[in-house]
């Protein structure tokens, strides 16, 4: 069962822990104002390298994104069973290694941490010690600088739930194998210290369908890199035209590769996932769907 705080008359709630840090950057980047008046279409900023693409991304994007992994952590009409469990097992105790990318501002991991914390406070998960080391990355450097305040900011709330972060970040360019090599060392570079490491790759279709097949040999890679490891990866996307043709690419990837990574849970034609949830900086309650994909080795 899910907590009222989080999901009631199927409408989705987030965290208050997330809606406070987040609105307080709002109003320290001052795009407070921006955030309100803005119309939560589905279209909207996409995010960027530059200081004024991603605050209006951070201003008209964040909740949405983060609405969505939440609904996938929280799972409140058992649409994702599978993926939900799996998320709440490996994020349940002891060691845990996650690569979050592209990181953004961090809609994905806040709003995962902060939902297991939510669950935690309504004994709806046991409250056992959990290590997280996260390693955030993103090509751009003013996203990933809010990445960072942010996890600062939630840092204490999440050791009151007993859940312990470390975090860094890395600037990445997934277009360039190279800058994959570097990341993939620094990710994996006390691998030995971690029970599990996790791939969480959220809202990464709306870079573009042009641009899908340059992040080939960098994805390619990572899979490889990360092969003789206990893994998991997620993809979490919006339900658009967009994201379909990049879970397709994600798919032909993973097929002309190993079979390492066995287990593929597609759910991406499931018409139940659909939802609505309260956006508390407009008081709008939009909907959103999401398709999501997800590879591990047990
Ligand atoms: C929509 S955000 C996703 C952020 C986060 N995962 C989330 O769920 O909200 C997309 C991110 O992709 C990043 N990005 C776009 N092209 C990239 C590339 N070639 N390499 C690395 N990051 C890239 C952008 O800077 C932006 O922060």
């Amino acid at each position: 069962m899910t907590p009222d705080s989080l999901w009631k008359d199927n409408i989705l709630y987030q965290p208050e822990s997330l809606i406070e840090v987040y609105k307080n950057k709002l109003i320290a980047l001052s795009m407070y104002e921006h955030a309100k008046n803005h119309t939560n279409n589905s279209v909207g900023a996409t995010g960027g390298r530059n200081d004024d693409e991603t605050k209006k991304h951070f201003a008209e994007r964040f909740l949405t994104s983060s609405a969505r992994t939440q609904f996938v952590v929280i799972d409140p009409r058992e649409d994702f069973k599978t993926v939900s469990n799996n998320l709440k097992s490996t994020f349940s105790s002891g060691e845990i290694s996650i690569l979050d990318i592209p990181a953004g501002t961090g809609a994905g991991i806040l709003s995962l941490l902060t939902s297991l914390a939510e669950l935690r406070f309504h004994s709806k998960l046991p409250k056992l010690p959990l290590h997280v080391n996260i390693v955030g990355a993103d090509f751009s450097t003013s996203a990933l600088m809010i990445y960072s305040q942010l996890l600062q900011e939630i840092e204490n709330v999440l050791k009151q739930h007993l859940i312990f972060i470390e975090y860094e970040t890395c600037e990445w360019d997934a277009t360039n194998p190279q800058s994959t090599n570097l990341l993939i060392r620094q990710f994996l570079k006390e691998e030995d210290k971690y029970e599990e490491h996790y791939v969480l790759m959220s809202a990464f279709s709306g870079v573009g369908s042009s641009n899908y097949k340059k992040f080939d040999k960098s994805f390619d890679y990572i899979q490889t890199a990360l092969s003789h490891l206990h893994t998991t990866i997620l993809y979490i996307e919006p339900n658009t035209n967009e994201a379909s043709t990049f879970l397709g690419f994600i798919d032909k990837l993973h097929n002309k590769l190993t079979t390492w990574l066995s287990k593929v849970i597609n759910l991406s034609i499931n018409p139940d996932a659909r939802f609505q949830w309260h956006d508390p900086i407009t008081g709008n309650t939009p909907k959103s769907a999401i398709i999501l994909k997800q590879y591990s080795r047990e």
